[in-house]
């Protein structure tokens, strides 16, 4: 990462502030004065110090986000607004990208980081994270859509979706009710309960992997991982 990237994600001001500091020689890589700005520093092994101090940086971010809906998935948009809209500068500058998409209107579980390993893993078809989701359907949900569910219901494109859990937590002209999946295909939860008559009219993602939403947030509202959770998503992988 450049020097002064660093330094400016560190909270030593601006890039223009951090430059006047490097200029300065108040910087220091492995203890030599480094005056170029554009220095690159390996995170894994450079010490940085600004007037003797160590600078204790981090390389990773990882935030959930509860997802409210109207904003798209992605990192930027000409037109629409971006979850990475909603967090603040000193995020923003990790470059983070959303982990998988959810659609434009549903809400929810949204994991952003700059780890693209993790990011990988959890979206990988191979490693097949479960993803859980509350829903509200119009239409009487039964235990054939159940059943249909567990042995894969074809989508209209023809593909036969992996097999997936459903639980219905109230059934009647409106149903509500929890569904986990392991892939991401497009619309797909939208799209399944299509494949059996009914309609997604509200979709939230409660649970990725090995992570639950925060209660305590929300829609719009964000915090940063504990190690634990991010140790246990990197564990994730589909209970199958
Ligand atoms: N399935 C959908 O249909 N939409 C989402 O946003 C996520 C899963």
């Amino acid at each position: 990462m450049r020097l002064d990237k660093l330094l400016a994600n560190k909270g030593y001001g601006s890039r223009k502030d951090v430059k006047g500091l490097i200029k300065k020689k108040n910087v220091t890589v492995n203890d030599q004065v480094v005056k170029d700005s554009s220095f690159h520093v390996d995170l894994e092994k450079d010490v940085v110090k600004v007037n003797h101090e160590i600078v204790y940086y981090r390389e990773y971010i990882y935030v959930m986000l509860n997802k409210p809906s109207g904003y798209v998935s992605a990192t930027a948009d000409d037109r629409e607004k971006t979850v990475i809209d909603l967090l603040p500068a000193e995020y923003r500058l990790f470059n983070p990208f959303p982990v998988g998409r959810l659609d434009k209107d549903t809400e929810g579980l949204l994991l952003i980081t700059n780890d693209g390993q993790l990011g990988h893993q959890l979206t990988s078809p191979k490693k097949a994270a479960e993803k859980t989701y509350y829903a509200d359907i119009r239409g009487h949900v039964t235990e054939d859509d159940i059943e249909q569910f567990r042995l894969g219901v074809q989508l209209d494109d023809g593909y036969i979706a992996r097999p997936a859990k459903l639980k219905i937590l109230r059934a009647g002209n409106m149903s509500q009710v929890y569904v986990t999946i392991t892939e991401g295909k497009f619309h797909q939860v939208k799209r399944m309960f299509e494949a059996v008559g009914k309609k997604v009219v509200y979709l939230k993602r409660i649970q990725m992997g090995n992570i639950m939403l925060d209660d305590n947030l929300e829609p719009g509202d964000f915090r940063e991982l504990e190690d634990t959770e991010v140790e246990s998503l990197k564990k994730s992988r589909s209970k199958k």
